[in-house]
Order: C-alpha cells, then sequence, then structure tokens
C-alpha cells in the first residue's frame, strides 16, 4: 500500500544550479544559439579534462555512435560486435550504416560484453569468411570492466575498437581516461547521466584520422563549420558539401550547461560514490541479493541489485510495484536486445543462444541513485527494499539426501 505520508524517491534527476542557469541565460543573450563559441569552447575543455587530442560534441550519444562507425567504414552486410544487454541505441546505429550487430554474451559479474564468447564469435564468423570489422563494447553502469581483454581482441583480429561510454564518464585508468585510448569513445549527456546537457554527447579519438570526416558528417557534410563561416574573413559564403551528411551538432545552449557540468563532474562522481558506498553496506545483511561488487574506477551511473529469485516467492516485476507502491522509482537495465521483437526475428535469435543476459534481465532492479540524492533517502529505499524481500522470502528449500 502506498505509504502516503513520504515523498516519492525519484530513480535519477539531473543536478543543475544557478550557475547552469546563468549559462544559459548568458547564450540566450548572445544572439547565438546554435553550434558556436560555447561548443567549440566545451569540445576544448572536453579534450583537455579528458587527455583526448580531440573531442567533438554532437547531439547524442546515438548520433556520435552512428558518426563514428560511418567514418570506419562499417556498411552493408559488415558484422560489429556488440553486447545484447544494452540500450538500443548501441546496436541500431550498425543498422543505420547497413551493418548486422553480432550479439555477445555478458561476462556475469560486470554485465559487460565477455571477451572469451566474443574471440569465440569473432572465430566463428572469420571461419565463415563474414566480413567482421570491430567491437563495440558498453560499460554498464559505468563500469570498464573487460576493456583491456577487448582492446587486445580487437588488435590482435585486426578491428575497430569503439566504446559506447554513454554510462562512463569520467573513469580514469591506467593508460589513461576511458574512452581515449580505444579507436573512440562516445558519451552521453542525456539527461539522467552522469553530467547531462539535456540531450547531447561527446566524441574522443584515439584513433586521429576520424576527426575531418566526423567534423564535417555531423553537420550536413558540410566542409566547414557554420562559426567557421561565419568568423572567416575569406569568402565565407563557399563551402563544399562532402557528402549527404547528418544534422547532429550540439547547440552553444546545451554546450553551455556542459562548461558548467564538465566542471562539476569529480564532485557529482564523488557524491555517487558515497551513495553507492551507503547502499552497499546497508544491504549488505540482505541474503536475497546479489550486490555489484564494489570499485573506484567505475562511474556509477547506475546502482544495479539482482534479486535471487530462487529464495523469494515474488519475481522482480512483483517486486517493482511494491516499490513503486511505496514511492520508490525504479528501472530495469535492460531486456536483452535479442530479447526485442526487431532483433529477435531478424536474426532469429533464442533466448538461450545469450543465456547469461536472458537469465539476468529477470532479476536485475536498478534502484535510484543521483548526485543530489540524501543518505535519508538511500536508507528509506533500502528499509523498504529489506522489508520487501524479508516478507516475501521463500521457505527453504529442502534438498533430500545426497545433497551437499
Ligand atoms: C548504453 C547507452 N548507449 C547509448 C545511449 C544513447 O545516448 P543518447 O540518449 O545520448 O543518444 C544510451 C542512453 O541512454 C545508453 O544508455
Amino acid at each position: 500500500m502506498m505509504n502516503q505520508s513520504t515523498d516519492t524517491i525519484p530513480f535519477a534527476r539531473p543536478s543543475l544550479g544557478r550557475e547552469e542557469e546563468e549559462a544559459v541565460l548568458r547564450v540566450l543573450r548572445s544572439g547565438w544559439l546554435t553550434t558556436g563559441r560555447e561548443a567549440l569552447a566545451f569540445e576544448e575543455e572536453f579534450a583537455r579534462y579528458t587527455g583526448a587530442a580531440h573531442a567533438l560534441a554532437v547531439n547524442s550519444a546515438t548520433a556520435g555512435l552512428h558518426l563514428t562507425l560511418e567514418a570506419l567504414g562499417v556498411q552493408e552486410g559488415d558484422k560489429v560486435l556488440t553486447s545484447s544487454y544494452t540500450f538500443t541505441a548501441t546496436a541500431e546505429v550498425i543498422r543505420y550504416c547497413g551493418g548486422d550487430p553480432v550479439f555477445v554474451d555478458l561476462a556475469p559479474e560486470s554485465m559487460n560484453m565477455d571477451p572469451v564468447d566474443c574471440e569465440r564469435k569473432i572465430r566463428s564468423l572469420l571461419d565463415k569468411g563474414e566480413s567482421v570489422k570491430g567491437i563495440l563494447p558498453v560499460h554498464i553502469a559505468g563500469n570498464p570492466e573487460g576493456l583491456e581483454e577487448l582492446f587486445d581482441l580487437s588488435r590482435r583480429y585486426g578491428l575497430f575498437l569503439v566504446e559506447d561510454a554513454a554510462h562512463c564518464f569520467p573513469v580514469p585508468s591506467g593508460r589513461g581516461m576511458i574512452g581515449t585510448w580505444s579507436d573512440a569513445g562516445v558519451f552521453s549527456f542525456y539527461a539522467n547521466k552522469t553530467i547531462t546537457t539535456g540531450e547531447g554527447g561527446m566524441i574522443v579519438f584515439g584513433n586521429p584520422n576520424l576527426k575531418d570526416r566526423i567534423s564535417a558528417m555531423r553537420l550536413h557534410g558540410i566542409n566547414k563549420a557554420v562559426w567557421d563561416r561565419y568568423t572567416s574573413t575569406k569568402a565565407p559564403w563557399e563551402y563544399d558539401v562532402i557528402a549527404p551528411g547528418f544534422k547532429y551538432n550540439l547547440s552553444d545552449m546545451a554546450a553551455a550547461i556542459g562548461r558548467v557540468q564538465l566542471k562539476k563532474a569529480v564532485e557529482l562522481l564523488q557524491k555517487r560514490k558515497d551513495l553507492v558506498r551507503a547502499y552497499l553496506s546497508r544491504l549488505k545483511e540482505a541474503d536475497f541479493l546479489d550486490l555489484p561488487a564494489w570499485k573506484e574506477e567505475h562511474a556509477w551511473h547506475l546502482f544495479i541489485i539482482r534479486l535471487r529469485e530462487e529464495t523469494l516467492s515474488i519475481d522482480r516485476n512483483q517486486f517493482m510495484h511494491i516499490l513503486r507502491d511505496r514511492g520508490i522509482g525504479t528501472s530495469v537495465h535492460y531486456k536483452p536486445l535479442h530479447m526485442m521483437s526487431y532483433y529477435r526475428d531478424r536474426y532469429n535469435l533464442k533466448e538461450e543462444d545469450l543465456p547469461l543476459a536472458s537469465e539476468l534481465y529477470r532479476r536485475v532492479i536498478s534502484l535510484p541513485l543521483f548526485p543530489d540524492m540524501t543518505m535519508d533517502q538511500v536508507e528509506r529505499v533500502c528499509q523498504v527494499v529489506l522489508e520487501t524481500g524479508k516478507s516475501f522470502q521463500a521457505a527453504p528449500v529442502s534438498l533430500g539426501k545426497g545433497h551437499q
């Protein structure tokens, strides 16, 4: 039953303040709303921050991934290995280019693409004479585990490695910030991400050959940016169209918010980490749950718990309904793509083809996590989770003789 005395705790909420408001007002009053000075400054600041040689701002991570695959030459019939356990954007961009996603099952702990299954699938595709182009991993919840192994695989088999780093900013690694040392990394600034511009994204590169193509293709395939044309003294009306490009540029209003959020990125991450530590310590007594392992090199975009279904007399959906009725917003990350009708039917996929992803989907719940969440709110979520689990704990199963 709904507890009327308490407010709903949302699943996610952006952390925005006076500085972001002032940044937007500055742009509104400047008379220049589209891609210009602010977007350029955001790119430069982002490149400096991540240590990347270049950063290109776009209006979504989906656009960034599409542009990157296009620049890498993915075309009709090319195979790109990716995770099934992700948001649909990751695979749809392969289809935009005419390529086919080949879904890899997940490594159970991290929920990221399993490098062993990935190599098995690369070999089997190569044996069949298929055109295998690259690997597109996702760092689920902000955990880049497995990236080193996938990078090695990509170099051994001569494939590109593009990271869907939508969840994974800002995360350092031994080689530099995540996203910067593969062929390309793409970040999302969608409203619930670790930093936001409302809608937006950024591409960073380890492979410098991609920059010119992506710069042109993100704005109609024109060989000069609007801002270059505006500020140029030499025949600014003269430009060429090198290909039928896209309209994927980031507005200055969004970029201005991004510049403020970038400055707060470490502080926002610290708040997420404090909340995650509190969740982990409060929920560790729950024997009906599996919790994510603590990791320092993690963006903690999401906090995903897994129900031990066999210990409960209710299923995941019923558990979520109870949380909702008690004022707690939750979500599911993810229903795997091989279970979505488009991919299932087009590639004739069955649940048992990717058994770990199929099984995990039925157990996961993402609990509320956002920088302005209070410790009291974490406590309330934990109380409701613990009460719900305890009141629906199934009677212990008798294993009979012979079982240990
Ligand atoms: C894993 C993943 N990839 C890609 C995207 C697409 O990001 P955007 O909304 O910025 O296009 C998302 C967005 O939620 C995501 O979660």
